[in-house]
């Protein structure tokens, strides 16, 4: 480590081995207030040391850590630093991967629209492979985890620019052209559909909700296709470029931050850049609802009833409630297209799961607990995206029920919205992908309006890295060979 010269070293503190013999500079730290708290940072510039507090010594917290310590740099005058590696385990790559994340997704911010732009000085980061613990690490692996991380992380603050764009530079047929700009640029292929195809193809509730915006929507296949894949799987992602909430017109203190309401088809985009840049031996479908809700003449309405694309007919009772509108649709296009070994959809979909388990963590829902499983073992554990589970019941079930129309698009109860959205969409998976589906609410983490760990105020991309950790883990299997 001191054969690295850098203007700083970064070094994190597990916040309960503080008082451990090895925490150099103790008395100091200790005079300055710093004991290791999570997150907490001390800068002792004489020494070239910046002490930065984790929780644990697990990927998560070490993430968050890194992520923090690097936005402490902004603004000041330092050009390298220097982190060492915290192994539990020879071969564990898991810390040292977080650590390359924490660097990369702490140093993101979005200036696009700032006259003056905010300037990072800090031109390396050394990460050392010396170890505290003294274990020989293996560098094969340790290289495809700094590849894996950097690739992960750049698709992460993609996904972060993409739904950080304001709703007049990034509408429908921006976003078909970024999935356009993506097949160009790797092995990936690319379909469009604009309103007349749409029409062709039935997908009357999606058209409805996009009829009063000058954005004409679009549906986006964007497809990698390895040799001999390993599964076959399908992300289905909600892309309303903005949510006004339509004739049921949101308040002005909430149709604010609904630009961030195409996080779902945004983490799309960033999953398939990265899983062609990764080569991962998994074929990958994203599918893209690209739509603008808006008021007019010309808007749809509560009371009107919409026949979707698998002839099921839902009375809208609410055009607020438009993302399982326009899913409803798109997932019945992408089983058409695609028969997938698993299925699943993000989307900003409901308020209540942000009422219901916060702004920092997903909800995952479905009809069989396997997809499920998957997503959360995909969650905190390794990927740092918190996932918990939501369980579908006949009881909410029968909240969606219409006079009128096979189904109602919001429930009769204030309560159990998410779950309830969850099963307005199960309505339209078909009998084959029945215990393939899982549904994931990003409605909380995409986009909060404080910095949190790894996350900048704004877009956090949420999905991305949940997703990646997904397809990695599949395309680890022996068990889905075509
Ligand atoms: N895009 C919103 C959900 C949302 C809310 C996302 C807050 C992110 C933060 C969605 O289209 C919506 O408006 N849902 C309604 C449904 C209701 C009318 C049944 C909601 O959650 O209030
Ligand atoms: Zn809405
Ligand atoms: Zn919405």
């Amino acid at each position: 480590m001191d054969a690295i010269t850098a203007d700083l070293e970064i070094i994190i503190v597990i916040a309960k081995e503080f008082e451990h013999p090895f925490v150099q500079d103790a008395n100091i730290l200790k005079q300055a207030g710093f004991s290791g708290e999570h997150e907490s940072i001390c800068l002792l510039h004489e020494k070239g040391r910046l002490y930065v507090g984790s929780e644990s010594i697990k990927s998560k917290d070490i993430r968050a850590a890194a992520a923090v310590a690097i936005r402490t740099l902004k603004g000041t005058q330092y050009e390298s630093v220097k982190i060492a590696n915290y192994a539990s385990h020879p071969k564990c790559t898991a810390v040292f991967r977080a650590m390359v994340e924490g660097v990369l997704l702490g140093a993101y911010h979005f200036d696009n629209y700032k006259s003056k732009k905010s300037e990072h000085k800090l031109r390396s980061v050394t990460l050392s492979l010396q170890e505290y613990h003294g274990y020989e690490l293996e560098p094969e692996s340790f290289e495809q985890a700094l590849n894996r991380a950097k690739i992960g992380a750049n698709a992460t603050n993609y996904t972060r620019d993409i739904v950080n764009t304001p709703p007049d530079d990034c509408y429908p047929e921006v976003m078909a052209n970024l999935a356009l700009d993506l097949a160009k640029k790797y092995e990936l292929e690319c379909t469009i559909l604009k309103s007349k195809e749409i029409k062709k193809e039935n997908m009357n509730a999606l058209l409805a909700v996009a009829r009063a915006s000058r954005h004409k929507p679009r549906v986006i296949h964007l497809a990698y296709k390895p040799e001999n894949p390993k599964a076959v799987i399908s992300i289905v992602g909600k892309g309303l470029t903005y949510d006004s909430g339509g004739l049921s017109l949101k308040s002005a203190d909430y149709m604010v931050t609904m630009k961030a309401d195409k996080s779902g088809g945004s983490a799309v985009l960033g999953i398939l850049k990265a899983v062609a840049q990764m080569k991962l031996p998994v074929e990958v479908h994203g599918f893209i609802g690209a739509v603008e809700n808006m008021i007019g003449g010309d808007a749809y309405k509560p009371d009107d009833v919409l026949v979707a694309k698998n002839g099921k007919t839902i009375e809208v009772r609410n055009t607020d409630a438009e993302g399982r509108l326009v899913l409803a649709d798109l997932l019945c296009y992408a089983q058409q297209e695609v028969t997938s070994d698993y299925l699943f959809d993000m989307a900003t979909l409901t308020g209540a799961c942000v009422v219901g388990v916060g702004n920092y963590t997903s909800g995952v829902m479905g009809n069989d607990p396997m997809p499920t499983k998957m997503v959360l073992d995909a969650g905190a554990g390794i990927s740092g995206e918190m996932v918990t589970k939501l369980d579908f019941n006949h009881y909410l079930r029968k909240t969606l029920k219409s006079d009128i129309a096979d189904i109602s698009n919001v429930s009769n109860t204030r309560y159990g919205g998410a779950i309830s959205a969850g099963m307005f969409l199960a309505e339209f998976i078909d009998e084959a992908h029945k215990e393939k589906w899982a549904h994931i609410d990003i409605a909380g983490p995409a986009y909060v309006e404080h910095t949190w760990g790894e996350n900048p105020s704004g877009a956090s991309g949420a999905g991305v890295r949940l997703m990646l950790r997904l397809l990695e883990k599949v395309s680890r299997r022996e068990d889905h060979q075509q």
